[in-house]
């Protein structure tokens, strides 16, 4: 029987580099399927009947209902780390293993688009841009931006990514680092190179705010009236992780109030957002629709797991990177 693998709302995989694609044709029927983000689990389910390998993007959503619906699926192999959008309980009961990317593959990448953020809203790059676009280049003496080096960086969520974001803050910039991850010892946090505070403290003490954290019940909101509140008026904010970690009805109020005198985000909450979003009125806001992964070398090693996972699958082997690892045989 011919396998068929199903490419999910994914604007990069394959696209760069074919080979990804040779590949997996050798190994089924290969198709690409455009969905809208808010598809039910049921149609999502009809529409790729009898695909038994999926290859999922941030979006649809593989729901309860999804896996209640869907043919035998082997596998959803994430181009990407995060799978919040997949249901893992119903998608082990369901026997369809789920992978990720090993996240070291996108470390670099994102961390360097966190420093690309920040170095783009402190000197106001964006709008000095648009100035020189619209022929107002003597308007230049309104652009002034501030320096790095020498600031308080406050990085929450040292993990993989925050931690890189850090060391080329601390080491490139001559920044004093600080860092809160309940979930890391004191030891690990300096070993990674910063001082570990409390949440309460890096508010209140960072010039410079990059959000590095994963979402969980914990971390949903983390930014909310109360932080924002706390911190230094003037702090410049950056977030590569996810938009849920912000509310952004606390931002847009802290951004009214000078609180956050700048913000350089990748992700926002909902997104993909339209060109009438409130932030989008903010001359100090400056974002990039969730293209931190996006270089040429971090899709390189993306696709060469994604299609590893769909050959190993393919031959009865475990995948790698396996979230629901009851599935390992
Ligand atoms: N923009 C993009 O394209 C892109 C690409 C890759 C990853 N990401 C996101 O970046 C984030 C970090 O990825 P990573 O590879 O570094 O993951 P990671 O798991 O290595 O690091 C996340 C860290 O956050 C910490 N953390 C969790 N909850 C926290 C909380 N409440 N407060 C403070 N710290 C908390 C964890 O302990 C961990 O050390 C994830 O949200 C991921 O989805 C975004």
């Amino acid at each position: 029987m011919t396998i068929k693998i199903a490419i999910v709302n994914s604007s990069s995989f394959g696209k760069y580099f074919p080979s990804h694609m040779d590949r997996l044709k050798k190994l089924g029927e290969v198709d690409r399927f455009e969905f809208s983000k808010d598809i039910r689990g049921k149609e999502l389910a009809e529409k790729l009947m009898g695909y038994s390998i999926i290859i999922a993007s941030v979006t649809a959503q593989y729901d309860r209902e999804f896996f209640e619906k869907k043919d035998k699926t082997l596998l959803i192999a994430r181009h990407g780390i995060g799978y919040n959008n997949i249901d893992i309980e119903a998608a082990t009961e369901k026997g369809t293993f789920v992978t990720i990317v090993d996240a070291i593959v996108e470390r670099e990448a994102v961390a360097e688009n966190a420093i690309a953020l920040l170095t783009s809203v402190i000197r106001q790059v964006g709008l000095a841009w648009r100035k020189v676009k619209e022929g107002k280049w003597e308007e230049r003496a309104k652009l002034i931006g501030y320096e790095i080096k020498g600031k308080t960086v406050g990085i929450i969520g040292f993990g993989n990514i925050g931690s890189r974001v850090g060391e080329i803050l601390k080491y490139g910039f001559n920044t004093k680092l600080i860092a809160y991850d309940p979930y890391l010892s004191s030891e690990e946090i300096i070993k990674r190179g910063a001082e570990p505070v409390s949440l309460e403290e890096l508010l209140k003490n960072s010039d410079i705010i990059s959000l590095n954290a994963f979402v969980d019940e914990n971390s949903y909101h983390i930014l909310s009236d109360k932080e924002f509140s706390l911190m230094k008026k003037g702090v410049f904010i950056v977030n590569t992780a996810r938009g849920e970690l912000i509310d952004e009805k606390s931002l847009i109020k802290a951004l009214d109030e000078g609180i956050v005198a700048g913000l350089g985000i990748d992700v926002v909450e909902g997104e993909p957002i339209d060109q009438h979003h409130p932030l989008l009125a903010y001359k100090n806001v400056i974002i990039t629709p969730h293209i931190s992964a996006y270089t040429y070398e971090c899709l390189s090693g993306m696709g060469d797991k994604v299609v590893s996972d769909v050959e190993k699958v393919v031959k009865g082997e475990n995948p790698d990177n396996v979230v629901n690892k009851e599935l390992l045989k």
